[in-house]
């Protein structure tokens, strides 16, 4: 069957679907792409003619944005209409854990899919070819094609025909567009020969032939999992390290440095943080524990969970390293936390380090200034969601919204946002935190004064010669 692709549609424009389009319309201008959601406001906004507006920060999204929106690249709340003429539809909807019911805490939960393959079964036209690109457990494509022929079968519309195909997605946010333009590898899991080649074709106008694997549809599934586990694994794996690295006298860097030059383990992914955070690792790793315990694999599932219990944690080791260090107590003490975003360059907050970490601060009574570049204060106030214990004093002109015990700061270029502050705590790692200046920062904190380094990102001398007490992620050495 020789099939002649003209039309994508992209059900979900989330942080997936809105770059994954982009990028594909940038690259393939004669076809048509249209990114289809049911969240209005987030259509508006990708569709807003202030590029600032954007729903999603990625570097250099803006750019291809331009070049490619209303010229082949479509942003709509339509799905009758994009579905209907569409020859391959990319299904990219979220795909959370279940909060309640079977499986609640653990497998993913997946509405969101079931409805979007109800709703290409109700307007779908001709062969299409529907391909998985959100993150799913084993076998979902099962579902979807179950749902896709059941509406064949009851439907009058003539010869409809549906392939099923898996591509996950492996960009991180921060520099998907990079991840985009020059992935390590293009996943495509099927058993429609034809189907797969007609996906492929659009990548390999970009992406080099040998970068693109088939598989079968399950292991491009499980690959998928697999591969935030073993990335997430690592992450887990050096912060623990850090721990023993504090008490002994070593330091995590160096042995990161160290480790990483071995050939077989390599140097990325080995950056001891304040803990993995992002939308997908611990579901993903989750989900796997859910698989695993489904088939009675215990000792698999309990390995797995290992990962995510050493990350909760290590947030919580964080949290208790500030409170010990500012003698037992920040009751009423006024922390400035640089950085919310679960990394840099990115607006996304999802399962941030800093949200765990600034609970637990503020349940210890801290007043917190915090500020982070792209991310707003009503984000900050909802990923909060924690009652105020009273208001912070000492508010000045500089803070441009106030919330209870934790203010937000839109700018960090106001040296006054460090007035008698105790403590200064990193948590993501943003260029201009880099760029601080600790001397004039010293003298308005209260002494002694500290800087707690998630991200291991200050220059220690310079903090240190500011006089300004420095504890960062698995130094063993730096305690003053
Ligand atoms: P997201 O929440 O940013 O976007 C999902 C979008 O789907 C939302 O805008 C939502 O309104 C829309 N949606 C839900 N149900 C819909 C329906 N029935 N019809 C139309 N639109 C609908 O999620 P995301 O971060 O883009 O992730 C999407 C999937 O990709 C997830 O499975 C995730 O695990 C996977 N993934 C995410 C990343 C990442 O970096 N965020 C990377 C790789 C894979
Ligand atoms: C991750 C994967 O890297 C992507 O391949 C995958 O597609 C994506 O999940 C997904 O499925 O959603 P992402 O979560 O966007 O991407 O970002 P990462 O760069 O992987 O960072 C995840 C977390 O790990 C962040 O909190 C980051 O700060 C932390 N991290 C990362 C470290 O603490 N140390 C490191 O060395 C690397």
């Amino acid at each position: 069957m020789d099939l002649n692709i003209k039309n994508i549609c992209c059900i979900g424009a989330g942080y997936v679907g809105g770059p994954t389009m982009t990028m594909m319309a940038s690259k393939c201008p004669d076809l048509i792409f249209n990114v289809v959601d049911i969240n209005e406001k987030r259509i508006a906004s990708w569709n807003h003619k202030d590029l600032l507006e954007l729903p999603i920060f990625e570097p250099g999204l803006e750019e291809l944005i331009t070049k490619t929106r209303n010229r082949n690249l479509f942003f709509s709340s339509n799905l009758k209409k994009a579905i209907e003429s569409a020859d391959i539809i990319f299904i990219s909807v979220n795909t959370p854990t279940k909060k309640k019911g079977l499986g609640a805490g653990k497998s993913s939960d997946l509405k969101w899919v079931e409805a979007s393959a109800r709703e290409v079964a109700k307007y779908a036209r001709g062969h299409t070819i529907v391909v998985e690109k959100s993150t799913l457990p084993v076998r979902t494509a099962e579902v979807i094609e179950k749902i896709l022929n059941s509406a064949k079968r009851n439907s009058k519309r003539e010869e409809i025909s549906f392939s099923v195909l898996s591509n996950p997605e492996f960009l991180a946010e921060g520099t998907a567009i990079k991840d985009l333009e020059n992935p390590d590898r293009v996943l495509i899991g099927g058993n429609n020969k034809n189907a797969m080649i007609a996906l492929s074709n659009i990548y390999r106008v970009w992406v080099p032939e040998e970068k693109i694997l088939f598989t079968n549809i399950w292991s491009s599934e499980l690959a998928k999992l697999t591969s935030n586990a073993f990335l997430a694994q690592r992450i887990s794996s050096i912060n623990a390290i850090s721990a023993i690295c504090e008490v002994t006298g070593a330091d995590v860097r160096e042995v990161s440095r160290a480790i990483g030059k071995d050939s077989r383990i390599g140097s990325k992914f080995l950056d001891s943080g304040p803990g993995f955070g992002g939308s997908c690792f611990k579901k993903d790793i989750l989900n796997l524990v859910y698989l695993a315990e489904y088939f009675g694999l215990t000792e698999v599932a309990n390995f797995w969970e290992s990962v995510v219990k050493i990350n909760n944690w290590h947030q919580k080791r964080i949290s208790e390293i500030v409170v010990k260090k500012l003698f037992g107590t920040v009751s009423n003490k006024k922390l400035v936390i640089l950085g919310f975003a679960f990394k840099a360059n990115t607006n996304d907050t999802r399962e941030s380090a800093a949200i765990t970490i600034c609970k637990n601060l503020l349940n210890e009574g801290a007043n917190l200034l915090i500020h982070d570049p792209k991310v707003n204060a009503s984000q900050i106030k909802n990923d909060l969601n924690i009652n105020p214990k009273k208001s912070v004093e000492n508010s000045n002109s500089s803070l441009n919204e106030k919330s209870g015990n934790w203010e937000f700061s839109k700018t960090i270029h106001n040296i006054e946002l460090f007035k008698d502050a105790y403590a200064v705590i990193i948590l993501t790692e943003w260029e201009d935190f880099k760029k601080l200046n600790w001397t004039d920062i010293a003298k308005k904190m209260v002494a002694p004064a500290w800087v707690f380094d998630s991200r291991s990102i200050v220059n220690i001398d310079e903090v240190r010669d500011a006089g300004l007490s420095l504890w960062r992620i698995g130094d063993g050495l730096e305690d003053q």
